[in-house]
């Protein structure tokens, strides 16, 4: 996708209230300089969704969630932040692509909106050949055997790739269209001389993006062959690590119940939407992704996977999924019994009973995870009780909340019959001797975990949001952007500096702009909140003292390095070199610990 200019997305957002446009989707009420209402990103009982108009932010004290006008159209709509930028200046009647891009971007993005054409062209063509010719009446027989109503494979516009080679080839040819961008969007392929179709003699799965536009097909093998299932290849429209089949038909059932079902097949999502389950969406042949995770997030309470027994193991241990566990949303498993999909129950034994029998005695992710184990070992024997336990005590020691671990550690105490007391302790010096190896102190609710010098950086960029005139301390104690650690926190150091050098005002709303990432507008809302605002004089101490802590910390870090390469290094002048700038390190360290002694106690 072309890249949006500044100007332009500035252009856009000053355009719009973000009050009126987050009232189109939700109700808010004036309160004091603030509206506040329910937070369409999670569910809660009292309104603490706020929204600023004076700040043009928003931010929601349930779940954190906050941003720009952007941010809350790509959440809502679902969306990337160009995408967010396009679609509300569609509505402003803002011609984007004037102010924008450049000959080659244009060029690009028309591209796009061919391949877009085309698509549904070829979505058109495989529907007339399943229905129209006797080959694909043969197809659409297979499909109802295997319980598709008619309804059903009209509203998934499922299709037939015909017998000949050249058929969608011939219709995009008649249509004047390019047959080399066919072949960059996965419909066309080219031998030395000639085009071909890409999808022969398969039954045809349209693949929609979250709006509805078809970006790619699934194809499946009518009777024996291999590839079971052809995707479209990688293309400018299609990826299948990005996209989810059925979500957009799924996506309003998402947004009403907060839950979704994830399961693995095209097939799987046709017959629970068909039989009721209208929250299902599937992956498209490859593991989750955590870019698949976004396109959930941010409006689920629970989600539960329905994968076969051998992919679940797998999967129930990717990380993204801890990453919505820990934004409050339940992470389900769901079994089934052997040899049965989702669709093979659903068809069988209908909707009641899949909710039933399958859903509702999912286990949680801990518990799938735990059960998983424990099948792998002999729990009558002393070696395989003890076996069991290690696995299980780094499973736990995944598990922020006290409480939560205490309850599967009480199941695990009796399944293995130790006394509690003991496994909890020694769960706990594994918790403590895993922090302390990471150097980490601080858990955010992301799970990531974030050293002590990006805590002192996070203070010290909240405090420069709120007074960015500081920025000149920062220069002062030669500070740039580089002192800070890699990452979201020098990214917006680096603007905060590159702003401050052109003159320009440190505005949060339009500073957001900056950023195309969710999670990094949450950070940066986060900073530029004024919780507590606190008094100047104060502010200038606790920047200061993040400074002090920041110099301190990179010379500790350098001194440490510094003392683990001298047992590598030979070289006796080396030796000394090194010797020499450890003692000063050491030196100034203690120099400038010590400059900011009673400072921190005397406010
Ligand atoms: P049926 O076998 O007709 O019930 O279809 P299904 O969708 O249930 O297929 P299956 O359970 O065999 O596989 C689940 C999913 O994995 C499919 O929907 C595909 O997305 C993917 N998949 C299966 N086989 C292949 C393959 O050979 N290649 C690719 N790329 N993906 C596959
Ligand atoms: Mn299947």
């Amino acid at each position: 996708m072309a890249r949006i200019p500044g100007e332009a997305i500035e252009e856009v957002r000053n355009h719009f209230d973000i009050v009126e446009v987050i009232s189109s989707y939700i109700d808010l009420k004036k309160a004091g300089r603030n509206y506040v209402g329910f937070c369409p990103f999670h569910s809660e009982k009292k309104p603490s969704f706020t929204v600023s108009p004076e700040k043009q932010i928003f931010y929601c004290f349930g779940c954190q969630s906050g941003g720009n006008l952007f941010s809350f159209v790509m959440n809502m709509e679902d969306c990337s932040f160009p995408e967010a930028v396009r679609f509300l200046a569609e509505k402003s009647g803002i011609n984007i692509e004037s102010v924008s891009s450049t000959p080659a971007e244009k060029k690009e993005l028309q591209a796009r909106e061919i391949l877009i054409k085309m698509n549904s062209l070829a979505q058109k063509y495989f529907e007339a050949m399943l229905w129209k010719t006797s080959k694909g009446k043969k197809v659409l027989h297979y499909l109802l055997k295997r319980g598709l109503t008619e309804q059903t494979i009209i509203d998934f516009h499922l299709g037939y790739a015909g017998e000949s080679w050249q058929g969608l080839t011939g219709e995009l040819l008649k249509r004047g269209l390019s047959l080399d961008l066919a072949v960059r969007g996965g419909l066309v392929k080219k031998s030395t001389e000639r085009y071909y179709d890409y999808f022969h003699d398969r039954l045809i799965f349209p693949i929609w993006d979250s709006h509805g536009r078809v970006v790619g097909f699934g194809g499946r093998v009518l009777e024996q062959g291999e590839p079971k299932y052809l995707n479209s290849p990688e293309s400018p429209l299609f990826s299948k690590s990005k996209n989810l089949y059925g979500l957009h038909m799924a996506i309003p059932y998402i947004r009403r119940d907060k839950e979704a079902l994830l399961v693995e097949g095209y097939m799987d999502v046709i017959l629970l939407h068909q039989h009721g389950v209208k929250d299902a969406v599937a992956l498209l042949g490859t593991s989750l992704t955590e870019k698949q995770i976004s396109l959930l997030r941010g409006r689920l309470g629970k989600l539960t996977l329905a994968f076969d027994a051998d992919t679940g193991g797998e999967i129930a241990a990717l990380r993204g999924l801890e990453l919505l566990r820990n934004e409050g949303c339940q992470v389900l498993v769901a079994q089934f019994p052997e040899g049965q999909d989702p669709a093979d129950f659903v068809r069988e034994h209908g909707e009641e009973n899949f909710r039933r029998e399958i859903l509702q005695k999912a286990r949680s992710l801990v518990d799938y995870r735990l059960y998983v184990r424990k099948k792998r070992h002999d729990l009558t024997k002393e070696e395989g009780r003890v076996s069991y336990w290690k696995e299980a005590r780094s499973i736990l020691s995944d598990i922020s909340e006290t409480m939560e671990r205490e309850e599967y550690l009480k199941k695990i105490a009796k399944e293995i019959n130790v006394s509690l007391e003991v496994l909890r302790e020694d769960l706990e010096k594994i918790i403590w001797s895993f922090s302390l190896s990471q150097k980490k102190v601080f858990k955010e609710s992301t799970s990531q975990t974030v050293s002590l010098k990006e805590l002192v950086e996070k203070e010290l960029l909240s405090c420069l949001f709120k007074y960015p005139r500081y920025l000149t301390l920062l220069r002062e104690y030669e500070i740039s952007d580089e002192g800070f650690t890699e990452g979201p926190y020098r990214e917006i150091a680096r603007y905060l500096f590159e702003l401050d050098r052109n003159g320009k005002e440190i505005e949060t709303a339009a500073f957001l702009s900056y950023f195309s990432d969710q999670e990094m507008h949450k950070l940066i809302i986060r900073m530029a909140l004024p919780f507590q605002i606190e008094e100047e004089s104060k502010v200038v101490k606790i920047i200061k003292g993040c400074i002090r802590k920041i110099k301190a910390l990179t010379w500790a870090e350098e001194r440490q390095t510094l003392t683990k390469s001298l047992q590598s290094t030979v070289n006796r002048s080396e030796v000394s070199v090194k010797l020499q700038r450890i003692h000063d390190l050491k030196k100034r360290e203690e120099e400038i610990c010590r400059s900011g002694e009673g400072e921190d106690f005397d406010g």
